[in-house]
């Protein structure tokens, strides 16, 4: 039954050559999330590895979307992991290497406690500089990670071994 509503999820997934550049192929999950059968299966199998996780950190800007319907499900608040200076008041921030540049990611101040168990949501895991990102920002509030959840995982970019003492699980693997 399970296998049968991942498949459903996958049929969904619209496959976009080319982008965001040549030679790159886009796994747009926008028709999952358009899906109303499709969003209950993706929140109700992401909220059952939310487990007994005091909070979900959701990370921009599609990890907001379906954690937040993970987090509703599983019973539990959200956080949202925002790209630098979008935050007003900032808790940690991290920067991690892109293909080309860096990128910055920031935790807000004052809701994270010490001791909170987080699970981190996002749509993609690719290279996991992304996660391996926001694992570093819940760590330097002195959080606990309890594991990370993802929609759709690229293995062949290698994003697990950027995760190595995180438990990762994926909905899609491609
Ligand atoms: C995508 C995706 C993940 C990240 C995965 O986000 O939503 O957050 O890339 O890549 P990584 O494992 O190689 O770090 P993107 O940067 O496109 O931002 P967006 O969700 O705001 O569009």
């Amino acid at each position: 039954e399970t296998a049968q509503r991942l498949t459903r999820l996958a049929e969904l997934v619209r496959d976009v050559p080319d982008f965001p550049e040549p030679g790159v192929l886009f796994r747009d999950i926008t028709p999952v999330l358009a899906d109303a059968e499709a969003l209950t299966v993706v929140a109700t199998e992401l909220a059952a590895l939310v487990g007994d996780a005091d909070l979900v950190a959701g990370v921009e800007a599609r990890g907001f979307l379906i954690g937040s319907a993970a987090a509703v499900v599983a019973g539990v608040g959200v956080v949202p992991v925002r790209k630098a200076g979008k935050l007003p008041r900032v808790a940690a921030s991290r920067s991690y290497a892109l293909e080309y540049g860096e990128a910055t990611l920031e935790l807000p101040d004052g809701v994270v406690a010490p001791g909170t168990r987080v699970f981190v949501v996002d749509d993609v895991l690719a290279t996991g500089g992304t996660a391996a990102a926001t694992c570093a920002l819940l760590a330097d509030v002195g959080a606990t990670v309890t594991g990370f959840g993802t929609l759709v995982e690229l293995a062949a970019l290698g994003g697990r071994a950027a995760l190595a003492d995180t438990e990762v699980h994926a909905l899609l693997t491609y």
